[in-house]
């Protein structure tokens, strides 16, 4: 494995990156308490940022409820210039962006590079939503009325994102906020702070007004949510993380009645039927699995083959895992970087072991990968029986546990047998098939044919425990929105 240092140019990028919270019309304390953020290929610490308070949450809140009203009464077409001159900002920096996200996160180079396209491209498709959001103006049913409807931002809104797309996952909720009207506190991920900091100094030389969003880094999110979530100046509170947390925020949001949007975990079934071209099932079966090292909510998690292709399918496919070279995303020879932490080694590592334990044979991969960096390479299971622990809970790293069905009715019942509905997804020639499997599933979103399903341009979110509201395409908006109705008497 080749353990890059950090270069020249990853230092000059590092020092680009605000190093204090980023909240309008406030400049911290200089007693701040600092946390340090490691790259997960060395674990050696790449940069020490501000730690912020409870305190310093309401602080970003009290500057985004300031600029609350003024930003609302811009005009769309202000707001979505104004989006569109980020985005081309962060397309300029798309290089500073994409190190800045394998550092502090792990992908490959590469891969971050992809994800500075999709992110980007989240704030292009709310530029261009800002101008489109629509009411209506119809006479009621009986005829003594006009109903009038139009909508309004929501207000301020605290945004809680992820490790595991550091940039991606704060746009999707940045822009369509921005675009509707509303000013946000965007509280990063305490392993991956620095992308956002790096897009927070974007927005504001883009010239996103003061107030309008703030960033509060801390190793305290429990404590600063709580204080936020208790004040009746925010409005909205949207999440994507784990269901366990989700659950948490959701009931403390009963309080103030706020609006919720919650992206949270998965357990996604890729069901491969006989009629499948193996070789185009074992590419998104690759895909579905290894796409970020396997560390998104859309991964496949369970992967079901039925059993007339099954010793077909898992030779093609282990033989592609065995390919897959292991190491620091910045190497360009690597296909797959370092997972987030230690615990998300350890909890491969259990999953392998207690699969094997119950019957499951290690094909490729299995063990860990000594040294330092938070390495797990990839893995394949074959017979993985359905108690194993991987079949219910979300391995979140590159371990691909396949299990072989017999019937239909089966592959639809061990998918759905999760309190989990996010994605699945299915492979098989036949599209009589695949819409009467697709009726069945209880996802969110499904792919076909295909091993990824995210799109700027496209509704995602999960049903079941996997969440509530949609993020991206014209829906992502909407959860920014609240609807005025008029009645206009008619008489
Ligand atoms: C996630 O893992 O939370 C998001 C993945 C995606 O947008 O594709």
């Amino acid at each position: 494995m080749n353990s890059l240092q950090t270069t020249t140019q990853a230092e000059r990028i590092l020092d680009a990156v605000p190093d204090e919270l980023f909240i309008g019309g406030w400049t911290p304390s200089q007693d701040h308490r600092t946390l340090t953020v490691y790259n997960p290929a060395t674990d050696l610490p790449i940069k020490t940022i501000a730690d912020g308070s409870p305190d310093d949450g309401l602080k970003a809140l009290g500057a985004a409820a300031q600029a609350a009203q003024h930003w609302a009464r811009t005009s769309p077409l202000d707001r979505s210039n104004l989006l569109r001159k980020v985005y081309e900002a962060v397309i300029d920096k798309s290089e500073e962006m994409a190190t800045l996200i394998t550092l502090e996160m792990g992908k490959t180079l590469s891969e971050a590079r992809t994800e500075v396209v999709y992110g980007a491209d989240y704030i292009r498709w709310y530029s261009e939503e800002a101008v489109r959001f629509e009411g209506r103006n119809r006479l009621s049913p009986d005829g003594l009325s006009r109903i009038v409807t139009s909508k309004e931002p929501v207000g301020p809104s605290l945004l809680i994102t992820p490790w595991n797309f550091p940039l991606a996952m704060a746009t999707r909720k940045i822009a369509p906020a921005l675009a509707a009207g509303c000013t946000v506190i965007l509280k990063p991920a305490e392993l991956t702070p620095l992308t956002s900091l790096f897009l927070a100094r974007l927005l504001g030389e883009a010239g996103v007004p003061e107030g309008v969003v703030n960033v509060v880094t801390t190793s305290n999110a429990p404590g600063l949510s709580e204080a936020m979530m208790k004040d009746n100046r925010l409005r909205k509170v949207s999440f994507t993380g784990s269901t366990v947390v989700g659950k948490r925020l959701v009931a403390q949001a009963s309080d103030q009645m706020l609006r919720m949007s919650m992206e949270l975990g998965g357990n996604a079934p890729l069901i491969v039927f006989e009629d499948a071209d193996l070789d185009n099932a074992v590419k998104g079966a690759v895909t579905a699995k290894l796409r970020n090292g396997g560390q998104s909510c859309v991964a496949s998690n369970r992967i079901l083959v039925h059993e007339s292709v099954a010793d077909a399918f898992v030779d093609k496919f282990a033989r592609q895992m065995a390919g897959v070279t292991l190491g620091n995303g910045l190497d360009p020879a690597t296909a797959l970087g370092p997972l987030i932490d230690g615990r998300a080694v350890d909890k491969c590592a259990l999953f392998v072991e207690d699969a094997i334990g119950k019957g499951a044979r290690a094909v490729v991969g299995g063990k860990r990968v000594p040294g330092a960096g938070h390495f797990y390479p990839a893995t394949v299971l074959d017979h993985v029986p359905l108690e194993a622990r991987i079949m219910h809970e979300e391995v979140f790293g590159p371990v691909a546990p396949v299990y072989r069905f017999a019937t239909d009715e089966e592959a639809v019942s061990v998918a759905n047998d999760t309190p989990f509905g996010l994605a699945s997804f299915i492979f098989s020639r036949d599209l009589n098939r695949v819409q009467g499997i697709v009726d069945q599933l209880q996802s969110g979103m499904v792919g076909v044919n295909r091993g990824t399903v995210s799109n700027v341009a496209a509704p995602f979110g999960g049903i079941k425990h996997s969440g509530l509201g949609r993020e991206g395409g014209s829906e992502g908006i909407e959860e920014y929105l609240n609807v005025k109705y008029v009645a206009y008497d008619r008489a």
